[in-house]
């Protein structure tokens, strides 16, 4: 085993691992109650899903709605594996979340009658999607928590979280300056989704699920990582690969339909909602009808929408960089990879299994989405988890920290197109037995050449290469080594789960198993191979009577 030379140290109460919502909230809360805080970010400042975000944030409004209404929606979407009380903590700190969003500077769409705008999305049984720029929601919060001037050194990503007997002692980074670590007693991970495993996303580069690697190294659990949500109308554009276009649901919302290439519906007959049914349902639906008919995407028509490009701007400008006009065209779209319902095992609190180890946002699984998330419930899980997390760490601030010598850090890693393909091919939409069972074996034999060549050849690294360069060859290898992980285990839990719920859907195993009603939660044994431990249950309140 090598050592890490190391070439900076830091220090800090609390280290944020990421830079979108959860991240920069949790930072800012934290600052607020004086707590020294280091935010971590291996991009730019708005390399995040969070710029991204469309639709809005799902929020309560306080007159013709009810957060009873919202958990019950939320619950619904979730397919029996949402916890109910987990999740009404989190609605019902929505309104609180949003009025310190404002208080920073964040500006929310407003309608005629000058309160705030409200759109519907997949799931929703009432009108609660707040909205900013139309459809840059996301652009908006990101701004304003940009904007509060927090100290994040951009370029720097979390290699490993360093613990002792008393939980989190500091972190690994890598950046242009070389190997360095930070001393400190807690440690949030906010590093976003895994979209970045498959070979059409909504997810930028990032994505690449560093947060589940970094959790799992230091201890914790992971639960629910096979339920990855596809979202239903993604821009298609032939051979398009990488991060495509969102066609948020908000423009089902406003009223365009889903039609396929015969111009019938493709979701008459489905599910009560039709096209604004949940997620998990408009995707297996289109995927169907594109299999039925043997093409590759279906149409989104929104040309009765009045004023498509004033209330759809950045969508807009999407489809006419495609060639094509929303306004009086059919908007071609497909399924892609859009959010990781699982993560690190948390409570609503952030705290994961490992004292000091917190984790929010995408990368966490407070119970909240249960098999398949609602929309426009991320941002505000982000935004309540996040503010919380910042008053936690207090709790740590008379703990031990230091970090001694590092070891090294290496993870298994393969080839992160082979494993896009693998995973496209065989643990997208549609899954079965045998094809989780190929995915694996690859996975494995492909780990197995990777590591035996590095064996052979050494680490070898080019000297010419700049500082930058080599930060940006370790980053990558530690993203591959993230993803790599992350695929062995979301094989493992999808593997495990025989059964069809919310967006975990098997060919061979179509409906859902009352015995199965429970998270698969999966830790690592002590070789660091993904071990499934006891399932986790979730609370349901007497409210909701879910089968
Ligand atoms: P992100 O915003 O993804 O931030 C992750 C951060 O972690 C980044 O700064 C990244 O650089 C950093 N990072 C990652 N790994 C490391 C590392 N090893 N070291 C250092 N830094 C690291 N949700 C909604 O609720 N409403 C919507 O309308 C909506 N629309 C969406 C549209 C799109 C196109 C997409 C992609 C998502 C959308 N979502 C929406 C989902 C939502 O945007 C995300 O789930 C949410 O923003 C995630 O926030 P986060 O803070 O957890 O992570
Ligand atoms: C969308 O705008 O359709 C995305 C909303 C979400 O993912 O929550």
């Amino acid at each position: 085993m090598t050592s890490v030379s190391i070439g900076w140290e830091a220090e800090a109460d609390l280290v944020v691992i990421g830079g979108g919502v959860a991240g920069l909230t949790a930072a800012r809360t934290a600052s607020l109650r004086g707590l020294r805080v280091l935010i971590l970010s291996k991009g730019g400042p708005t390399d995040t899903a969070t710029q991204y975000a469309q639709g809005g944030i799902a929020v309560v409004a306080p007159q013709e709605d009810s957060v009873d209404s919202h958990v019950r929606d939320t619950v619904e979407a979730g397919a029996g594996l949402v916890d109910t009380a987990a999740t009404r903590s989190i609605v019902e700190g929505g309104q609180a979340a949003v009025a310190a969003l404002t208080d920073l500077g964040a500006v929310f769409d407003l309608g005629r009658d000058g309160e705030i705008s409200r759109t519907r999305e997949g799931g929703h049984s009432t009108r609660r999607i707040i909205h900013a720029g139309g459809d840059a929601t996301g652009a908006e919060v990101q701004r304003a928590l940009n904007a509060a001037g927090l100290p994040v050194v951009f370029g720097a990503a979390a290699c490993e979280v360093v613990t002792g007997p008393s939980g989190v002692r500091g972190v690994l980074a890598v950046s242009d300056n070389g190997f360095g670590v930070v001393h400190t007693p807690a440690v949030l991970l906010a590093t976003g989704g895994l979209g970045q495993l498959y070979a059409l996303s909504t997810n930028p580069p990032g994505a690449t699920a560093d947060g589940i690697a970094l959790a799992l190294r230091a201890g914790a659990s992971v639960a629910d990582l096979e339920f990855v949500q596809f979202h239903p109308t993604v821009l298609h554009t032939p051979g398009g690969l990488g991060r495509r276009p969102l066609i948020s649901e908000a423009v089902r919302g406003e009223g365009a339909i889903l039609v396929d290439s015969e111009g019938d519906s493709v979701t008459a007959g489905v599910h009560p909602r039709g096209d604004l049914a949940p997620r998990d349902v408009v995707s297996r639906a289109i995927a169907a009808r594109m299999r039925a008919l043997g093409t590759d995407h279906v149409f989104l028509d929104g040309r009765a929408i009045a004023g498509f490009a004033q209330r759809f701007p950045t969508i807009t400008a999407s489809c006419l960089a495609a060639g094509i006009d929303p306004s009086t065209q059919l908007i071609p779209v497909a399924p892609a990879a859009h959010y990781q319902c699982g993560g690190i095992v948390t409570d609503t609190h952030g705290r994961t299994g490992v004292p000091g180890l917190y984790a929010a946002g995408e990368a966490a699984r407070t119970g909240l989405h249960g098999a398949n998330r609602l929309a426009s419930n991320s941002l505000l899980e982000g935004l309540v988890v996040g503010e919380r997390v910042g008053t936690a760490a207090t709790e740590r601030l008379e703990s031990p920290r230091g970090v001694g010598e590092i070891h090294s850090y290496t993870m298994p890693r393969v080839d992160r197109q082979a494993l896009q393909q693998v995973m496209t091919t065989h643990a997208a939409v549609v899954r079965d037995r045998d094809g989780l069972a190929e995915a694996g074996q690859r996975l494995e034999r492909a780990v197995l050449r990777n590591m035996s060549s590095r064996v052979a050849n050494g680490d070898k690294r080019d000297t010419t290469l700049s500082a930058k360069d080599i930060a940006a060859q370790r980053i990558t290898e530690l993203e591959d080594g993230a993803l790599t992980l992350t695929a062995r285990v979301l094989l493992l839990a999808a593997a495990a789960r025989t059964e069809s719920r919310g967006c975990h859907t098997r060919s061979d195993f179509p409906d859902p198993v009352a015995a199965l009603r429970h998270s698969i939660s999966i830790s690592l044994d002590p070789d660091g191979h993904p071990d499934l431990e006891a399932p986790i249950v979730p609370t349901d309140l007497p409210l909701i009577g879910v089968s």
